[in-house]
């Protein structure tokens, strides 16, 4: 039986009267990629309040690795209910906050002796990883990537790179954050071609030290392992190992923010491990929470423990409904094959898409690792000029179709797949197939239908 399953024409007329009641009472800051309202969710698939089934290639901005409602994810979260909501842990601590850090502590990279710290969202992470990073060292600066998005708060935003909607309007931000080019291939910032450029832009860090900040000024350089919103962008293998050895030559720590690259996207449990890098600190979120929020920073304990007590924390900051959550999420990882069916996913995927980089032209670049898969949208594969709107066109035909997309990428030119790791086969296969005929009905030039008379 199909998966998505569409009973009214969409938005059906519930979720048009709470489409109404919402532009009365929320701001419209507060944007949205769907107008349908969700009734429930299951796995992979959502269903609006008319009754309408989505499949969800989302995944709620890749917070639902371990699946919508994951059963035991849902009975860790019943148990405890039934004993305490919130005290504190900075008033009255309680176990399952230590147990996850501990268990954080255990699954990130490095062997090295490590601590945890819980907060609520991924920019609180990002924020507390910098405080950490700046007390260690006694340095303020930060360096950050182009294309890079670390979270909407102050200090966040200075270093996210993508100007609309984020930045723009809401400066001035935190200084001292500096900014160079990520490893992006496909849209080289020196225009070199790998591998002949022997990885010239991870090597330039040494120039920056030279030209742009003195490294005895610098706390750290943060970086995604894949880039997020930048366009889930996996630079060449040697990119972080170089960063990191520079880094460390100049006493600059390197931050990992694993907030959507981690728990288990990309076929790893983070992937800093497909580098072969142990950063010194990792910043984890999204599908760490398995659905409720929950941010953690995890780093080595001798930096970790830089700022004195009470400089750390916050009144929900890993509170024991989301830890509840969080340790069940790792306990699915542990006993499950989440990690195997990410590289499955992801193959299934490339394998197609591969296929469809022939027949479309509008598909420049096919990339992504494990599950954490997409794909760069031109209008030539020339000019590599980004294809914004047909973008648009193509998530508005898989919305129209019963399937749930979202777009990244600095150009809005880039289709993300975070689709949940629980999702079957057959349920991949036909979101796969809307995603297929939405490139057939919006591309100019179909090689396929090239004189067959179909257009
Ligand atoms: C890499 C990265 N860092 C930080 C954040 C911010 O997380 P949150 O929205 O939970 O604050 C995001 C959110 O998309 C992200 O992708």
């Amino acid at each position: 039986m199909s998966a998505i399953q569409l009973r009214t024409s969409i938005p059906g007329p519930q979720s048009r009267a709470l489409a109404a009641r919402r532009e009365q009472a929320v701001p419209r800051g507060l944007s949205h990629a769907t107008p349908i309202y969700v009734a429930r969710a299951q796995d992979a698939w959502i269903e609006d309040v008319d009754g309408n089934r989505f499949l969800d290639f989302a995944g709620g901005i890749g917070c639902l690795n371990s699946g919508h409602r994951n059963q035991h994810v849902v009975a860790e979260l019943e148990a405890q209910l039934q004993k305490f909501l919130h005290t504190c842990s900075q008033v009255t601590p309680y176990e399952n906050y230590i147990r996850l850090a501990e268990r954080l502590n255990q699954i990130t990279p490095g062997k090295f002796p490590k601590k945890t710290l819980l907060v609520n969202t991924g920019a609180e992470a990002v924020e507390n990883a910098v405080k950490i990073a700046r007390a260690h060292t006694g340095r303020s600066g930060i360096i950050a990537f182009e294309d890079a998005f670390h979270g909407r708060t102050m200090m966040t935003l200075a270093l996210t790179s993508k100007t609309h909607p984020y930045k723009a309007g809401f400066a001035p931000f935190p200084s001292d954050v500096y900014r160079i080019p990520y490893g992006y291939c496909y849209r080289c910032s020196y225009s070199l071609k790998y591998p002949e450029c022997d990885v010239y832009c991870a090597r330039h860090l040494e120039d920056t030290f030279k030209r742009v900040v003195a490294s005895e000024d610098v706390a750290a350089v943060i970086a995604e392992p894949v880039l997020g919103e930048g366009g889930f962008v996996n630079p060449p293998p040697e990119f972080f190992r170089i960063i990191m050895e520079i880094c460390h030559r100049h006493g600059v720590l390197f931050i990992a923010d694993e907030v959507q690259s981690g728990f288990g996207r990309t076929g790893k449990m983070f992937a800093s491990e497909h580098y072969g890098i142990e950063p010194d600190l990792i910043v984890s979120a999204k599908s760490l929470g398995g659905g409720l929020p929950l941010g953690a920073v995890t780093g080595r304990a001798e930096i970790m423990d830089a700022p004195g007590p009470g400089g750390l924390g916050g009144t929900f900051a890993g509170n024991p409904l989301s830890c509840a959550a969080a340790n069940a999420v790792i306990d699915e990882f542990e006993k499950g094959d989440l990690l195997r069916r990410a590289e499955v996913i992801g193959q299934r995927f490339q394998s197609r898409a591969g296929k469809w980089k022939q027949r479309f032209e509008l598909i420049g670049d096919v990339r992504g690792l494990g599950a954490m898969r997409a794909l760069e949208l031109v209008k030539s594969g020339e000019t590599r000029e980004p294809a914004a709107e047909e973008t648009k066109k193509i998530t508005q035909y898989c919305y129209e179709h019963g399937l749930i997309t979202i777009t990244a990428g600095s150009y809005g030119n880039v289709i993300r797949i975070l689709v949940p790791l629980v999702i079957t086969d057959e349920q991949l296969d036909e979101g796969l197939d809307v995603l297929e005929a939405a490139f057939a009905s919006v591309s100019e030039k179909d090689v396929a239908l090239v004189g067959t008379g179909n257009r």
